[in-house]
């Protein structure tokens, strides 16, 4: 089955976008046609300046095949490296009813975020339908924010398929209910935007000062710990098997153990859970140029299925 799925690059990751969206994609190659792009077009509607899109860009890269984003499994390019995914784009743009996009909650959420109210910010939908029905996908794992989007691509595509004939496959979304919303150091959503991130790659002396910000009860050291609501325990939880969670919660329980003690012990599991991760990563940026090569070759993968689609597309609407 082919799956596709679009990174938004805007700068570091944290456990929460590792748990909640890398690892799971990192699963999906092992028995599944993925695809997946970092959607530079589309974090141009938010970007500042070159360089920062240039760097965003080249860091999720890296930090992707670092994580395990396999290049021989999974055909893995820069959206802008296909650039024939803007030529469906306007095509699409034909097919898609105002009233569909000012019903787009996402615009309204960037708009009343302070994101200029840009046509390419309004047209973002469009965008994301072409990158999906260019490679006539079946699947899109997403977040729950996006569904509607997916919901517009079919419109989309039924709308375009209706007039012109079935060329477009319609995609569903894929929302991973399982996966769980990931605390931050204060307990809410972990969110870049929230300042409560614990970053993915960092130092392990930041990092234990990081998880050291965790924010828990403030029982005497001596007296049994409650497990149940830690946000030490829940965010350990994530990297322990079943017999590892009763471990932790008995030594909750002992009173032998402070937080600290729970705080140095969640910092080892982060460090040892991204030791290979980190070993990559480490030698991904001291070679670029193969990451670069790696993403020309997922360009060039996806290109020659983008170019036979788009024949297509023009022979249907005629376009000479
Ligand atoms: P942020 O909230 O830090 O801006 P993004 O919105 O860029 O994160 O999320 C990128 C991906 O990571 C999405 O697929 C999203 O569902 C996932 N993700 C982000 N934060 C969390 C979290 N706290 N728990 C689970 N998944 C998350
Ligand atoms: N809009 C998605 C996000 O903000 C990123 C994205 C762009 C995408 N194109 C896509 C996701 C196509 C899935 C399929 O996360």
């Amino acid at each position: 089955m082919r799956v596709l799925t679009g990174i938004q690059a805007s700068g570091k990751l944290h456990i929460g976008n590792y748990f909640g969206a890398m690892k799971p994609m990192v699963q999906l190659q092992e028995d599944h046609e993925l695809f997946t792009f970092i959607a530079n077009y589309h974090s141009l509607t938010s970007s500042k300046d070159a360089q920062t899109l240039r760097q965003y860009t080249l860091d999720a890269a890296v930090d992707y095949l670092s994580i395990g984003i396999d290049p021989n499994k999974t055909t893995f390019w820069v959206q802008s490296h296909v650039p024939q995914v803007l030529e469906l784009y306007w095509i699409l743009s034909k097919f898609t009813p105002m009233g569909l996009l000012e019903r787009a909650h996402s615009y309204k959420d960037k708009v009343a975020k302070g994101i200029p109210a840009s046509h390419a910010l309004f047209s973002y939908p469009v965008l994301m339908a072409a990158d999906i029905l260019l490679f006539d996908v079946e699947k899109v794992p997403v977040g729950k924010d996006q569904v509607q989007h997916l919901e517009m691509t079919r419109d989309i595509a039924i709308k375009f398929n209706n007039e012109y004939g079935e060329l477009f496959k319609l995609p569903e979304a894929m929302v991973n209910d399982e996966v769980a919303t990931i605390p931050g150091i204060d307990g809410q959503k972990m969110s870049k935007s929230y300042g409560n991130a614990i970053d993915l790659f960092m130092d392990e002396k930041p990092l234990q000062k990081r998880c050291n910000k965790i924010i828990s009860s403030s029982t005497p050291l001596g007296e049994p710990l409650e497990w149940e609501g830690c946000h030490i325990y829940n965010l350990a939880a994530l990297f322990l098997d079943e017999e590892g969670k009763k471990e932790l919660q008995a030594r909750y329980k002992s009173g032998k153990e402070g937080y600290g003690h729970f705080k140095k012990y969640l910092k080892e599991l982060i460090w040892e859970e991204l030791a290979e991760a980190r070993e990559k990563r480490a030698y991904y940026l001291e070679h670029l140029d193969e990451v670069q090569d790696i993403l020309a070759m997922g360009a060039k993968r996806a290109g020659e299925i983008a170019d036979a689609k788009m024949a297509k597309v023009r022979e249907a609407i005629g376009l000479l």
